[in-house]
């Protein structure tokens, strides 16, 4: 028995973690075991990766070497906590995944990175595994960044590195997103973020439920 792996995705202040802690609670009221977790971050060591990426400078270190610290938080997040969920059967929902890393290293950057490198290095560090469900929350960076912003205000150590970056860099890393997803209708699916908070919860609901409760998983 194997977990479902979904990942949620998008922009500066898109509302993923509201819409994933909305999800986690109502599959753990379904009687589905989950967790949420997130990236950077979702371990102890990966809090610490967390604090040297996303504080400080904008231009402490270059795309290359963020590149290499997101796999290597991605890498110690799998081993540690995802794999281990998962076999056990627990759903795991997590905030960003591998995607964030191509559209913000790769297309943020202005595809500085090669995607063949991309690829190699995310073959090392995760293989040939990848989300059953991926969900952008897409919304014009000027608004979201906005709402991250008043966000960073009442935080003690502000996580605003990258939106101290500029608006150009969030346009790109956007219409990455959009990009990736058009390869991959499968596997991606694209909500207009803009929408209320319980309009997105019942929608990303109605999307689980359609793919994976009733096949082989079951409403308790
Ligand atoms: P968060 O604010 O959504 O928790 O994400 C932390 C920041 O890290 C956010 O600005 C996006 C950035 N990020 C990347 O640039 N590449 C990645 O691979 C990941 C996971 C996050």
């Amino acid at each position: 028995m194997s977990g479902i792996f979904i990942t949620f995705e998008g922009g500066e202040g898109c509302g993923k973690s509201t819409q994933i802690k909305l999800l986690n609670d109502y599959l753990n009221e379904q009687g589905i075991q989950s967790i949420s977790t997130r990236e950077p971050g979702g371990t102890e060591i990966g809090a610490e990766l967390r604090r040297i990426l996303v504080t400080g400078d904008k231009s402490k270190f270059d795309g290359v070497a963020e590149t290499l610290l997101y796999f290597a938080d991605r890498r110690i997040h799998l081993t540690n906590k995802i794999w281990p969920a998962l076999k056990e059967g627990t759903w795991v929902i997590s905030d960003r995944f591998a995607d964030s890393t191509t559209a913000y290293q790769f297309y943020g950057h202005g595809k500085k990175i090669e995607m063949a490198d991309l690829k190699a290095i995310y073959k090392l560090a995760v293989g040939t595994f990848e989300p059953d469900l991926t969900i952008i929350l897409d919304i014009d960076p000027e608004i979201g960044l906005r709402r991250s912003f008043s966000k960073a205000d009442g935080m003690a150590v502000k996580e605003t590195r990258f939106e101290s970056i500029g608006l150009e860099f969030h346009q790109n890393m956007r219409r990455g997103f959009l990009e990736i997803a058009k390869e991959n209708p499968q596997r991606y699916v694209v909500l207009d973020a803009n929408k209320t908070i319980e309009e997105m919860h019942k929608e990303i609901v109605e999307l689980v439920e359609q793919r994976f409760i009733g096949k082989q998983w079951k409403l308790i």
